[in-house]
């Protein structure tokens, strides 16, 4: 028998030991070096019989899977028992519906047939688990019992969080919703304003109605209430006491776009996380565009890159030239500051899979091997390697949800994702290099990700019959002979480089086949401290920070990282990652450095420092300054969450709404505890710029909960 103590130390030898034999666990909020795989819970495997009809919302299980809006008995227990299928893979992250507990009732469709929300997306208690995909008594035990899985094989775990909505507004619960089985509130009998009752968006181009209007008959939560705020938020961060590596929000540009700054920072302030919301829009002329990359660039939540999903269904799919995707990686390349972190995808579940839009497989491998070497992270839906499709009405949703019926570890799709996501953790210019075209034609797309010297460049040849021959390619590969790195899985060959100037070394002449991808690779030894990414990107002191890059070290030494010129604390440090403290430096923008032991320093990378945690406070100013057509008033101010007096569209906090012209208001996130100054400024459309008079503005902002603040114009 064991005494007590000794098993203590025995189980603690045993963790020990355990923990030097689990893939190294890195920081979320160093996102770029991830793979992600999208799963539809409910639609991956049954891990267990026990929760597929459970009592609280019997009858929405359909055993015969006959029925696409019923569940179909995938759950949690059932991706954990997954977990070596999918870091064979090469799946470094998981993201997985939303799993809190959903609308419990049947709301049968026209025909009569009962539909459910085995999607998760109409979620009625925040605090607790769907019982479909845990446990019948809503406990966390599946949950944990799966991130504890996902973790030991070096796979993250990110939620979908839908901060949005509850459940349907006008039939089943009507939005009621609890905090961890307490009532809180519904649609029907809203006295307390927990919800916008506005009717449903029907402008998506409206700033006012995308925001405070509903989508789709869900019950539309009004965050500016302290107590939804506080309920989100507290939820949010139960999910990262549970060990979650990060968030997928779901329908971002619906929520109050100000709110959502205060809930990333308060996600951040908790802990090591990543964020990236779903931002809908066709293409980069959409009308909020300039809206979605100006949140991406300031709120610390990144995109996915749906004007980028647009072109490659169009190149792949419908066979578009290859400038479709060339004009938006240069154009978002401009846009957005934290291009890498974008999250790329060929397909998920609210479109056709690629196969139901061409049943090609050369080019389901083609775009496949593009995410997967191309800028962001990319993120592949479940299925994908298995060719996973059912094309009734064309394959839209829910026909784009078809249960997982293959788990097969040797089709090439498999193969290449694997091969791929480890040159994504082996090279550098995977996760952090620039990306430049090379040689283009409709047919042939030549690119290069570039990381200081280290380099990987990629050939597709899309063409099904015709084979190119390419002259004239330049490369910054250093001169040599490159074998491709898929050793020819999708017909690639090598390649030889002779020395040329100005970073253009040629490539002799070759031959690309059809339907070809081929990738080259060269990883510079050096020893200089390199700097590739940082998350968040914008804190407030006393919150971690994590820098990834290479070359930093495998040991501090006298090494140190400085925000400006102040040093920061340092919590762990490796040689590709460091974790520090963001210093008490005042609010405003810093350049971040390594200095490695031994002196040597590194880039410098962007950060902006928070004067303090936001709370999202509601401005509203009455009988603004007269505007016309294209004019907006805009919120400036003396700090940098209120852009430090900037008179700029990207720079000041706006446009702001006015449902109620000529008076115009928005939610901003803004300092806790500070007395602010600030002042409304209209910019024309033109860009000239007109102060309101008289004396700034001030305000002291609540140190807990959310604000509002209404002031007259002064003229
Ligand atoms: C977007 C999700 O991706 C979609 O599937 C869902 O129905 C809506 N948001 C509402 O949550
Ligand atoms: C310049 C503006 O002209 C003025 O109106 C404003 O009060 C200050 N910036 C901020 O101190």
């Amino acid at each position: 028998m064991l005494t007590n103590t000794s098993r203590k130390i025995f189980l603690s030898i045993f963790l020990v030991a355990l923990a030097a034999l689990a893939p190294l666990q890195t920081a979320a909020a160093d996102f770029k070096r991830e793979v992600i795989y999208q799963i539809i819970t409910d639609r991956f495997f049954d891990g267990s019989t026990s929760n597929n009809n459970p009592s609280q919302s019997s009858g929405l299980y359909d055993s015969t899977k006959t029925n696409w809006r019923a569940y179909w008995g995938g759950d949690l227990a059932g991706i954990q028992q997954k977990m070596s299928y999918l870091a064979g893979l090469g799946v470094t992250a998981i993201w997985i519906s939303p799993p809190v507990d959903n609308l419990n009732t049947n709301i049968p469709d026209g025909n009569g047939n009962p539909t459910a929300p085995y999607h998760g997306y109409q979620g009625r208690d925040f605090k607790r688990v769907e019982e479909h995909f845990g446990n019948t008594s809503n406990t966390w035990t599946d949950f944990d019992n799966l991130v504890t899985a996902a973790h030991s094989n070096g796979i993250k775990v990110i939620i979908d969080f839908a901060p949005n909505h509850t459940t349907q507004d006008n039939a089943g619960e009507f939005g009621a919703f609890y905090d961890n089985g307490t009532f809180v509130g519904n649609y029907t009998n809203d006295t307390n304003g927990y919800f916008h009752h506005n009717g449903n968006i029907s402008n998506w181009d409206d700033r006012y109605q995308v925001q405070y209007y509903a989508l789709f008959d869900l019950s539309d939560l009004n965050q500016e209430h302290a107590t939804v705020d506080g309920y989100l938020k507290a939820a949010a961060q139960l999910f990262q006491q549970h060990g979650v590596d990060g968030f997928r929000i779901d329908a971002v540009k619906h929520v109050t776009w100000g709110w959502e700054y205060s809930l990333a920072n308060s996600i951040y302030t908790n802990g090591d996380s990543f964020l990236f919301g779903e931002w809908y829009q066709g293409n980069t002329s959409d009308p909020l565009y300039h809206d979605s990359y100006k949140f991406a660039n300031r709120s610390g939540i990144s995109l996915l890159d749906f004007p980028l999903n647009a072109a490659i269904r169009n190149v792949f799919a419908s066979n578009a030239n290859f400038s479709d995707i060339d004009t938006v990686i240069s154009t978002e390349g401009n846009n957005f500051t934290w291009k890498e972190d974008l999250v790329t995808f060929i397909d998920n579940h609210d479109m056709s899979r690629f196969l139901s839009a061409n049943n090609n497989q050369n080019r389901l491998h083609e775009a496949l091997a593009f995410i997967l070497t191309a800028r962001g992270i990319p993120c592949i839906y479940y299925g994908t390697e298995q060719y996973l499709h059912n094309d009734t009405s064309g394959g839209t949703d829910p026909y784009n949800r078809p249960m997982m019926n293959s788990f097969s570890t040797s089709t090439t799709a498999y193969t290449l994702t694997s091969r791929l996501s480890t040159l994504r953790r082996s090279n550098p210019a995977v996760p952090y290099g620039s990306m430049s075209q090379r040689w283009i034609n409709s047919d042939v797309y030549i690119y290069e990700r570039k990381f200081y010297g280290s380099v990987v460049l990629v050939a597709i040849n899309k063409n099904e019959t015709t084979a190119y021959n390419i002259t004239g390619l330049n490369t910054s590969l250093p001169a040599g002979t490159y074998s491709d790195y898929l050793t020819a899985l999708l017909g690639g060959s090598s390649i030889t480089v002779s020395s040329g100037t100005g970073g253009n070394n040629p490539v002799t002449a070759f031959s690309l086949p059809a339907h070809t991808v081929a990738v080259w690779q060269f990883t510079e030894s050096s020893a200089t401290p390199q700097v590739g990414s940082i998350g968040p990107t914008a804190a407030q002191p006393g919150v971690k920070v994590t820098i990834g890059g290479r070359n930093f070290g495998a040991t501090q030494g006298s090494g140190s990282v400085k925000f400006g010129t102040t040093t920061a604390t340092i919590v762990s440090w490796s040689d590709t990652q460091i974790v520090a403290t963001t210093p008490s430096v005042s609010n405003g923008s810093y350049n971040v450095t390594v200095t490695k032991n031994g002196g040597a320093v590194s880039n410098g990378i962007q950060f902006t420092a928070l004067t303090a945690k936001l709370i999202p406070v509601t401005f509203t100013v009455y009988n603004a300054s007269p505007t016309q057509v294209g004019d907006y008033i805009f919120l400036t101010g003396n700090t940098v969450e209120l852009g430090n007096w900037a008179t700029t569209w990207d720079g000041a906090v706006g446009p702001m709404l006015a449902p109620n012209y000529p008076n115009w208001f928005i939610n901003a996130s803004v300092p806790a505890g500070q007395t602010i100054q600030f002042k409304f400024i209209k910019i024309a459309s033109n860009g000239s710029v007109t102060w309101e008079a008289g004396a700034n503005h001030t305000y002291t902002v609540p140190t807990t909960g959310t604000g509002f603040v209404n002031v007259n114009w002064q003229y």
